[in-house]
């Protein structure tokens, strides 16, 4: 049994008096989450205002990204012990963001994820394929590639401890989201290789968000899918009460397609 996850990806924005806001008013709208996990990933400016908002309360503090070394000469950068520190216990890896704009490889990318692991985040490792890639027809080998390079030298054992998040990067900050079909069609080609990776039973349990212009008005229709188990919010994790509204029926939505 997957609970539904959904995670706010808050990106660049906010000053500390909004992160602050934003938070203390999800939190207040969310006292005890049934049947759902959630986490926000404000920017790293504001992890340490936001953890004392959170604190004590049921909703989790993640990061946007984290550097593979524990410590050292890297100018600009945070590593995973530095957000265990501040209260972090999930990161995102590999949003498209970032390997677009950053130019982050699936090499790179791979270490944070394992340095994610040793220092007891929680991954969230993000793939995903362009409007051409899906044109083209290689969708699934883009996601595959990005899945099997990702996870590269994790230990069977360890890949039960990560989240995966399907991202089309045509979905992302456009307002066309993939249909439920389109993204559930892929999260079950991504379930097939985390069983030829771990085995059935490590794939039945890792949770597999949808990410890309999720809002309150799609997100039933793409967690009733049964290998949709919630959900990697931008735009609409800035807004608590809209937030919260994909929180609840994405909890709902969970429930209903696994009974
Ligand atoms: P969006 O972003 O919800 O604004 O499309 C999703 C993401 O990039 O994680």
């Amino acid at each position: 049994m997957r609970t539904p996850l959904v995670i706010g990806n808050w990106k660049m924005h906010g000053t500390l008096a909004e992160a602050r806001a934003l938070a203390g008013a999800i939190r207040e709208m969310i006292r005890r989450p049934r049947g759902v996990q959630v986490v926000v990933c404000p920017p790293f400016t504001a992890l340490a205002a936001v953890a004392e908002v959170l604190a004590g309360g049921p909703i989790q503090l993640g990061a946007q990204t984290c550097h593979h070394e524990p410590a050292g000469a890297h100018t600009g950068e945070i590593s995973a012990p530095m957000l265990v520190d501040v209260g972090c216990r999930w990161v995102l890896v590999g949003h498209s963001e970032r390997r677009k704009e950053i130019g982050e490889s699936d090499e790179v990318i791979s270490l944070k994820l394992r340095a994610a692991l040793a220092h007891g985040l929680t991954p969230v490792l993000c793939v995903g394929e362009t409007a051409e890639e899906r044109r083209q027809g290689f969708t699934f080998t883009t996601v595959e590639g990005q899945l099997r390079a990702g996870l590269a030298g994790v230990a069977a054992g360890e890949l039960g401890k990560v989240v995966i998040a399907y991202e089309p990067v045509w979905a992302i900050g456009t307002g066309v989201n993939a249909t439920p079909g389109q993204a559930g069609e892929v999260h079950g080609y991504l379930r097939g290789l985390l069983s030829e990776l771990a085995s059935k039973e490590v794939a039945q349990a890792v949770r597999i968000l949808y990410g890309g212009s999720v809002k309150g008005e799609n997100v039933d229709a793409l967690v009733a899918e049964a290998e949709i188990d919630g959900a990697l919010v931008g735009g609409a994790s800035l807004n608590a009460q809209g937030f919260v509204a994909i929180v609840r029926r994405a909890a709902r939505a969970g429930a209903a397609s696994k009974e």
